[in-house]
C-alpha cells in the first residue's frame, strides 16, 4: 500500500515536469488498464496534459464502451482520432477487409494506416507524449526509460508507469473505483484491435493474446519504435 502510494507519487512528478517543460504534451489514451489508471491520475492532479485515442475501426464493442464511460466520467476531454478513409479503402480493396491476417507485412500496413498515421497527426505542433508502457509488458519493451526523446516522432516521451507491475494497476484501479475495459475481466490483459486480440489462459505472457500468429520480439505495432535516447528517469 505504501509502495502504491510512493509510485503514485513519483507519477504525479512525471506528470508535472512534462506539463511544465514540455507543453503541450498530450497522452496516447488505449483505454487498457495501464491508461486508464494515467487518465484517472491526469484528471485529477494534471489535467492540462491532453489526451487521445486512436479509433482504428476495428476495435471491441467494449472498447468504445468504454471510451463513452470516460467521456461521461471525466472532465478531461479525449479526443478521437481516425485513420484516413482513402488509405484503408485501398488496403482493402487490395487486400481484403481481414487481409491483415495474410502476411506480417499486411498487418503491419494495417496497423501503419490504421495507427501510425493517425499518431503523426495527433502529435503534430506537441512537445511532448505520454503512454502507458510498462517495461515488464513485453520483451520489446525491456530497455524502454520513463522519459526518453523519440527521434521518430521528434519530440519527447513518457512512460510513467515504467516501473509498475500488473497487481499495482489493478490495486489502483479498484481502490479508485476506475471505469475500465469489461474484456479484462475475461482474459484479455492486452487488447487492441478485436480480430487481432484474444484471450488468454492463466500463466500466459501479457501481451501472449495480441497478433497471437506472430513473433514476440517484432510484436510491437509501430507506434513505439525502439530508436529512442534515453535522458535521465525521473
Ligand atoms: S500496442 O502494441 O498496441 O502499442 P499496447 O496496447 O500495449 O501496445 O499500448 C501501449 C501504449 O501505446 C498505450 O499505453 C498507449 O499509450 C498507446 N496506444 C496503443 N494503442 C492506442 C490507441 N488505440 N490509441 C491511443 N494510444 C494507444
Ligand atoms: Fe489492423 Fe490488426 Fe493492426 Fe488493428 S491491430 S490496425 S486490425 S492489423
Amino acid at each position: 500500500m505504501r509502495k502504491l502510494q510512493q509510485k503514485i507519487e513519483l507519477v504525479k512528478d512525471v506528470l508535472a515536469d512534462a506539463a511544465r517543460d514540455f507543453s503541450p504534451v498530450t497522452f496516447a489514451n488505449s483505454l487498457g488498464a495501464e491508461d486508464m489508471v494515467l487518465t484517472d491520475l491526469i484528471a485529477k492532479f494534471q489535467p492540462d496534459i491532453a489526451m487521445f485515442s486512436l479509433d482504428t475501426g476495428r476495435l471491441p464493442q467494449e472498447t468504445y464502451d468504454l471510451m463513452q464511460t470516460v467521456r461521461e466520467r471525466y472532465s478531461v476531454p479525449l479526443q478521437i482520432y481516425f485513420p484516413d478513409s482513402a488509405q484503408v479503402e485501398g488496403f482493402v480493396a487490395q487486400n481484403g477487409v481481414n487481409g491483415f491476417y495474410d502476411s506480417v507485412e499486411n498487418r503491419k500496413e494495417c496497423c501503419r494506416i490504421r495507427k501510425v498515421q493517425p499518431l503523426k497527426r495527433a502529435l503534430a505542433g506537441q512537445q511532448a507524449w505520454l503512454t502507458g508502457m510498462r517495461r515488464d509488458q513485453a520483451v520489446t519493451r525491456g530497455g524502454l526509460a520513463v522519459s526518453s526523446f523519440d527521434a521518430d516522432h521528434g519530440l519527447q516521451k513518457f512512460n510513467p508507469l515504467l516501473d509498475w507491475n500488473n497487481a499495482e494497476v489493478w490495486e489502483y484501479i479498484k481502490q479508485n473505483d476506475v471505469p475500465y475495459n469489461k474484456l479484462h475481466d475475461r482474459f484479455y490483459p492486452s487488447i487492441g484491435c478485436a480480430p487481432c486480440t484474444r484471450s488468454v489462459t492463466p500463466g500466459e505472457d501479457i501481451r501472449s493474446g495480441r497478433w497471437w500468429w506472430e513473433n514476440p520480439e517484432n510484436k510491437e505495432c509501430g507506434l513505439h519504435v525502439a530508436r529512442i535516447t534515453p535522458i535521465k528517469p525521473a
